[in-house]
């Protein structure tokens, strides 16, 4: 469905990722790797936000290697950025209701859903999204992705900063909405363990090179820590 070749990206003169090749079907690939590894860099090339260096990268058969970010998400790619990935001045309601700009359905329809996965979201309608908590926060930015109908979330450390229960919350909301739309997801994590329990495969980084990819069923802690610290 999505298809990854040889892809380099960086900064400047700083290259972060080097000759990326992997594809991507309808299943939940984890993204892992140590503070640095490139997790972001990766989320962020895929989502056209940072151009490619080298490379190529194909969606649902079709050639996206110069797509501009918004057409990405005009079909069906939503991306979820690490930070700043909600409008703190607007309300919870505000910020969903932006997510329904792509698609057709019907947005209450949409907005019913969410609410329907995140209560919490639903309680808080008319807060302002800048005074959410941190996990209230991260599941807004979710919501506001699956508004946009997408056939594939790429989500950046969702995780990150949260207490272990609203990590939970999160990935039990994350693999139901999976489980209910089909969707694919990329998720990038800093968290390995809860990470492997919703990851049907599972990609490491270190320093922006691939050091394993394997499915998640057949893969040991060991072997995974072992990529981690190349
Ligand atoms: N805007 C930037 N300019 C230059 N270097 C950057 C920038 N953002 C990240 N980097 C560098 O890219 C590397 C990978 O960072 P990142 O993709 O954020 O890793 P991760 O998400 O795995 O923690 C790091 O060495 C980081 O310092
Ligand atoms: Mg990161």
């Amino acid at each position: 469905m999505f298809d990854v070749q040889n892809l380099s990206s960086g900064y400047g003169d700083v290259q972060v990722l080097s000759d990326l090749t992997f594809g991507i079907g309808n299943e939940v690939l984890a993204v892992l790797g140590a503070n640095g590894a490139g997790k972001t860099t990766l989320l962020k090339t895929l989502a056209k936000v940072l151009p490619l260096r080298a490379g190529a990268l194909e969606w649902d058969g079709q050639q996206v290697t110069h797509t501009p970010a918004h057409e990405l998400s005009n079909r069906g790619i939503a991306y979820v950025p690490q930070e700043g990935n909600v409008f703190p001045n607007l309300s919870v309601a505000e910020n969903l209701s932006l997510g329904a700009l792509v698609g057709t359905r019907p947005k209450d329809e949409r907005l019913d859903e969410v609410y329907t996965l995140f209560p919490r979201l639903a309680e808080r309608k008319d807060q302002r999204a800048g005074s959410l908590s941190g996990g209230e926060g991260q599941m807004l930015a979710v919501g506001r992705a699956l508004m946009q109908d997408p056939k594939l979330l790429l989500l950046d450390e969702p995780s990150a900063g949260l207490s272990p229960l609203y990590v939970d919350t999160l990935f039990q909301t994350i693999a139901e909405a999976r489980e209910k739309r089909g969707l694919a997801i990329i998720l990038a994590e800093q968290n390995a363990k809860k990470t492997m329990e919703i990851a049907d495969r599972v990609l490491v980084l270190s320093l922006g090179r691939m050091h394993l990819l394997e499915e998640a069923k057949s893969l040991s802690m060991k072997r995974l820590m072992q990529a981690y610290h190349i």
